[in-house]
């Protein structure tokens, strides 16, 4: 009958309330009670934990069975002794006795021990068995350490030690750093300020249970920056290269920025500069940036190789050349490293070396088609042609006749005049003293005796003239031979 009085507590609430009424005014008369210390208990996993309980059984009863369960009590059901459970046996004591005490004590705690408790005992009067209302309602939690959610350099930070429910009792917390305990002993850490070195790891503990370990996640700026190239080592015009930028930085860098002197030239972590050529030399920096700040690297000096290029030959002084000055020709390219080895060609034949070639006392044979040719360890290149015109005056002037021999009055005669002279030279005939005739050659058709005396050719260029030998014409009449 008394059993049916606490089955009907899961009764709805306006019945549970008479009931309630009845209960006390039942109690009363019986005098029977459960009294649990803490209806509602938090404790870590692991640890001990004692449920402290009190009772007083009906009066003219003897307990004959207190025991727990997690089962409330319901009509004809069975209620499972927790000590017979094979998920308690052994780590479930019953601390109580038959006539007062009822605790219960957990060895040790575990997760799946988070549930309702309730006291019950049965006496040995018909239908005698009781159950404490309400029963003990266990949570589990675990230690952790709660880390603010961003952490970035130089914050201070404060770390938590929280169990999920609130501890039934506040404990003595201990702090670890590496494994080793340091002195607070409050639920709550201060780290001030923070630096993005710090890789310590932190736990706490409670009452010999630890929280897992946990490291800091620091958020900084870039730092450490650095541009490196490949393929290293030389660069040669025409070859592909591409720097990359990298840098340590939380969270990492998402935007980098290539700058070539001043001016931006690419984005991204690695800038490719494919078929580099010489304007490509020049300082190149990255700027890497998150939400924390920016840094620029240090600059990397890009000095691009290539063979010698834009080839010229210059000549001093300028103007005519004039047999028996000096000359100099010098050859200029472009080139990297700078070209070194200088040869001079004359037609196909070498005739210096060095980056000047000096000509003193120039002579006519010094005319001709001049080169230069430029070396450097990547190449070399050959000059266009320069035409070297070396001007002189009239010079190995002479004449000849012809036909050679005897002149016959009445034959045509022809003097010819010859000079070597750069430009060529203007020629003019002079007989005796007086002058006969201009051009190369003189021609005299039907020789006569008065023809006959001594002829010499002038040759005269704008540098000078020359005067040859006297040629003498000496006419023969054909009366003479008859
Ligand atoms: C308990 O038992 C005694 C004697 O056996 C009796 O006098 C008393 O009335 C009983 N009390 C109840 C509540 O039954
Ligand atoms: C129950 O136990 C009490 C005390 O030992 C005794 O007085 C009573 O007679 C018993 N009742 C029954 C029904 O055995
Ligand atoms: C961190 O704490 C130190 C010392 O208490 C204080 O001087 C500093 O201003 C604090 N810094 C920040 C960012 O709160
Ligand atoms: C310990 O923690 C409590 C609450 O978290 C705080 O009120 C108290 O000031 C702390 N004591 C020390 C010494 O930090
Ligand atoms: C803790 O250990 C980390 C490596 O896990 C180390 O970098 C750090 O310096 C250590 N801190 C201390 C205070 O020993
Ligand atoms: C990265 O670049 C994009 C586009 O240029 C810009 O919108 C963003 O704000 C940049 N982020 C950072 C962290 O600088
Ligand atoms: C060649 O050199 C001259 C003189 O140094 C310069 O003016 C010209 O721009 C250069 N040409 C090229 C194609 O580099
Ligand atoms: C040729 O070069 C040499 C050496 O540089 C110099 O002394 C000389 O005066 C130059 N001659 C001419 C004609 O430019
Ligand atoms: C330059 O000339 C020197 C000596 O003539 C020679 O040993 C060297 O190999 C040449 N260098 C180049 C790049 O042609
Ligand atoms: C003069 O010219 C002739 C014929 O052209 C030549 O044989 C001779 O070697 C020249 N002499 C000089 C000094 O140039």
């Amino acid at each position: 009958m008394k059993a049916d009085l606490l089955i009907s507590l899961r009764m709805s609430l306006t019945v549970s309330l008479m009931v309630l009424l009845f209960i006390s005014r039942v109690v009363a008369q019986d005098g029977w009670a459960v009294n649990y210390n803490s209806k509602s208990v938090c404790t870590l996993k692991g640890s001990a934990l004692t449920m402290e309980c009190t009772y007083t059984p009906p009066s003219n009863h003897s307990v004959q069975k207190p025991f727990w369960t997690k089962e409330l009590v319901t009509s004809g059901s069975e209620h499972p002794d927790l000590l017979d459970d094979p998920e308690y046996r052994g780590r479930v004591q019953y601390l109580g006795d038959e006539h007062r005490d009822c605790s219960l004590r957990f060895k040790t705690v575990r997760e799946t021990d988070q549930s309702k408790y309730y006291f019950t005992f049965i006496t040995n009067q018909t239908g005698g068995k009781y159950q404490g209302a309400g029963g003990v309602d266990l949570s589990v939690t675990d230690l952790q350490v709660e880390v603010p959610e961003r952490v970035i350099e130089g914050d201070n930070v404060t770390l938590t030690c929280k169990p999920i429910c609130s501890l039934t009792v506040r404990p003595t917390f201990t702090w670890y750093r590496n494994g080793s305990s340091l002195s607070s002993s409050n639920d709550s850490l201060h780290l001030q300020p923070v630096s993005s070195d710090n890789k310590d790891r932190y736990h706490c503990g409670v009452l010999g249970q630890n929280s897992p370990e946990v490291t800091l996640n620091i958020r900084y700026g870039p730092k450490s920056i650095s541009v490196s190239i490949s393929p290293s080592g030389e660069i040669v015009e025409g070859s592909s290269v591409t720097l990359t930028c990298s840098s340590d930085a939380n969270p990492p860098v998402q935007n980098y920025t290539w700058f070539k002197g001043t001016s931006s030239v690419g984005k991204g972590e690695t800038y490719t500069m494919k078929k580099i050529s010489s304007v490509d030399s020049g300082e190149y920096k990255c700027r890497s940036s998150n939400e924390h700040g920016e840094k620029f690297s240090e600059a990397l000096t890009l000095n691009v190789l290539y063979p010698p290029k834009n080839i010229s030959v210059s000549i001093s002084p300028s103007g005519e050349i004039m047999e028996g000055s000096s000359l100099n020709l010098t050859c200029s390219s472009d080139g990297n490293p700078p070209v070194q080895n200088y040869t001079w060609f004359k037609g196909a034949s070498l005739v210096a070396e060095g980056e000047t070639y000096t000509m003193k006392k120039i002579s006519s044979v010094d005319s001709g088609q001049y080169k230069c040719k430029c070396s450097n360890e990547h190449g070399e290149k050959v000059s266009e042609a320069l035409t070297l015109n070396v001007l002189y005056p009239p010079k190995n002037i002479s004449v000849s006749v012809s036909p050679y021999g005897e002149i016959m009055e009445g034959r045509s005669v022809t003097l010819t005049c010859s000079s070597d002279a750069n430009p060529p030279v203007e020629y003019n005939w002079i007989k005796g003293t007086s002058s006969v005739g201009k051009g190369e050659t003189y021609t005299m058709k039907k020789i006569s005796s008065v023809d006959r005396g001594e002829y010499k050719c002038r040759s005269s260029n704008k540098h000078g003239e020359k005067l040859s030998e006297a040629l003498t014409l000496n006419v023969l009449c054909e009366s003479v031979f008859y």
